[in-house]
């Protein structure tokens, strides 16, 4: 029994050894954690339960039959964050560059399956050279069984990708179809063709970090939700994100216990909107004064700016927060920021996450780019996933709700369930200017007129009252009394049920 119990443990220690410490200090070297490091900072101490250790790759083309690394180049299993189930996968770039053979697929397929049985979330640790080349076709035959997992997984159990190395080729489409991408800067990047192939077939010149970098998925092409320095604070933010989310979408948003009174008045919030309507400021300040201890975590704050949204919490509870930002192009809605709130809104509903929205939007932005670019199909991303949503929704338009902007922006007639608005919203169709200069464009040559006409307009709309009364905001609220108004309102939709109609599927505007 002596030996028995010698050779397992001997097992193990080969297993753990991944490609060897060789291969180990060259990952050190690059300034990355080995996969099993990653594992255990990311899971609370002790609770990572390995499956799967022995798995060997059967081929045996190109020398591979001599070379076997147990494990295969993933470790995967499950554990606990603050003592929730997870289940992982961490890719292990010291073996066979954490490739991806049809052993090593099986490996995470199983841990999906589970997941999915159970109802937890699944996070993948991605540090891997692509496809097996001695494989082949058996290679990518593994990534689409994990396509097709990611995409039955997807409103079920929550999914995070963390790129921590390499992700190239088709490789990117599986964290592409999780719910969030994070990114570690300088030592990981993603592309669905490397600079080489780049440049034979359009001639561009361009580096791994210019074409698919961290800065670049962050600021450029929207892929990518957040970035941070290194590992370790990578796998922190994963733990902090993964404190928000619901372990499936039967389950609801774990509650965490607070000493932030939701009675918490912020006399500051009185003085947020500038007298002028064309000065801005700065909607953050509004999240953090209404979220619990001013938690925020924001995602994607430095892709299309004019928009925020990311994870708070009020009274304990989990809120998604979408909100227009008139430091950015005055808040206005174009392609960028329309995709990001839609997906986002999407997440919120697929896991029971109440949206509270924060309006002040002159409208879409104009121009040639944005029509070309098909602003009418990504807007109505966003018109469509509010619409859709059954979770309760929370409004409150601080400012400007102007045109089509006001409709999408989770508005009454979207299903919003409490609309609020502040005492200096103004709802209307346009602003006053613009209002006067096409309904009165007779008068233009007349200034004093036109000055006449645009402060009865002004008086007459740029203001709450026309919508409130026809019902269309529920009440017009002190700034102060801002978080406690909301937590109410949620508290009251604690048990909201609401569902649509029975379908395959929805046909969101792609
Ligand atoms: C097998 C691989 C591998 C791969 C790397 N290795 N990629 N083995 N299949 N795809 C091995 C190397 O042979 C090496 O083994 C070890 O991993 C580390 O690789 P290095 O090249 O030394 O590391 P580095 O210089 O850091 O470069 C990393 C890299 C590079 C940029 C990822 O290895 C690379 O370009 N690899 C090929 C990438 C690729 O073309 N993959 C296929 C993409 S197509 P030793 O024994 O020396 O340590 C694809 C299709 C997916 O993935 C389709 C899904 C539908």
């Amino acid at each position: 029994m002596d030996d028995i119990i010698r050779q397992l443990e001997e097992k193990r220690a080969a297993a753990r050894l991944g490609g060897g410490k060789r291969r180990i200090d060259a990952q050190h070297g690059k300034g990355k954690l080995s996969a099993r490091e990653r594992i255990e900072l990311l899971l609370d101490p002790d609770s990572f339960e390995e499956y799967d250790m022995f798995v060997e790759h059967r081929s045996v083309d190109f020398g591979m039959a001599e070379q076997t690394i147990p494990g295969d180049g993933v470790v995967t299993g499950h554990g606990t964050i603050n003592g929730r189930l997870v289940f992982v996968f961490s890719q292990d770039f010291t073996v066979f560059g954490g490739s991806l053979s049809e052993a090593h697929a099986v490996k995470i397929c199983k841990i999906m399956d589970q997941a999915m049985k159970v109802g937890a979330p699944i996070i993948g640790l991605n540090d891997s050279g692509g496809a097996r080349i001695q494989e082949g076709v058996a290679s990518l035959a593994g990534y689409a069984d994990v396509f097709q997992r990611n995409v039955m997984a997807s409103g079920v159990v929550p999914q995070v990708s963390v790129i921590m190395g390499p992700c190239a080729g088709g490789a990117v489409y599986s964290p592409a179809m999780t719910d969030f991408i994070f990114m570690v800067q300088d030592t990981s990047y993603m592309f669905v063709t490397g600079p080489d192939v780049v440049k034979t077939v359009t001639h561009e010149t361009v580096t791994h970090e210019e074409l698919g970098g961290a800065l670049t998925h962050t600021t450029r092409s929207g892929v990518a939700d957040a970035s941070f320095e290194n590992d370790i604070e990578a796998l922190f933010a994963t733990r902090r994100l993964f404190d928000f989310l619901p372990v499936c979408n039967r389950a609801q948003p774990p509650l965490r216990p607070t000493r932030d009174p939701i009675t918490r008045q912020e006399p500051a919030l009185d003085r947020l909107v500038p007298a002028n309507p064309q000065k801005p400021y700065d909607m953050k300040a509004l999240i953090e004064k209404v979220v619990d201890e001013s938690d925020f975590f924001e995602l994607q704050p430095t892709y299309a700016r004019n928009i925020i949204i990311g994870l708070g919490r009020i009274d304990g509870a989990p809120i998604g927060i979408v909100a227009n930002q008139p430091l950015v192009l005055a808040g206005c809605l174009d392609i960028d920021s329309s995709r990001k709130a839609a997906r986002f809104v999407r997440f919120c509903d697929c896991f029971n996450i109440p949206i509270v929205t924060f309006v002040d939007v002159p409208g879409f932005l104009p121009g040639t780019a944005q029509e070309f670019g098909g602003i009418i199909k990504h807007g109505s991303k966003l018109l469509f996933a509010f619409a859709e949503a059954t979770v309760p929704k929370v409004t409150v338009i601080t400012r400007k709700a102007y045109g089509g902007a006001y409709d999408v922006m989770s508005s009454k007639h979207l299903r919003g369930d409490v609309n609020y608005a502040w005492p200096s919203a103004e709802i209307a169709v346009m602003g006053p200017k613009g209002a006067v200069e096409i309904i009165f464009r007779g008068d233009l040559d007349d200034p004093a007129k036109i000055e006449a006409r645009t402060d009865e307009y002004r008086r007459k709309f740029a203001n709450p009252f026309v919508a409130g009364h026809r019902g269309f905001i529920d009440d017009v609220i002190m700034p102060h009394t801002t978080r406690y108004r909301i937590a109410r309102s949620l508290l009251m939709l604690r048990h909201k049920t609401l569902e649509n109609p029975w379908k395959k599927h929805d046909n969101i505007p792609l």
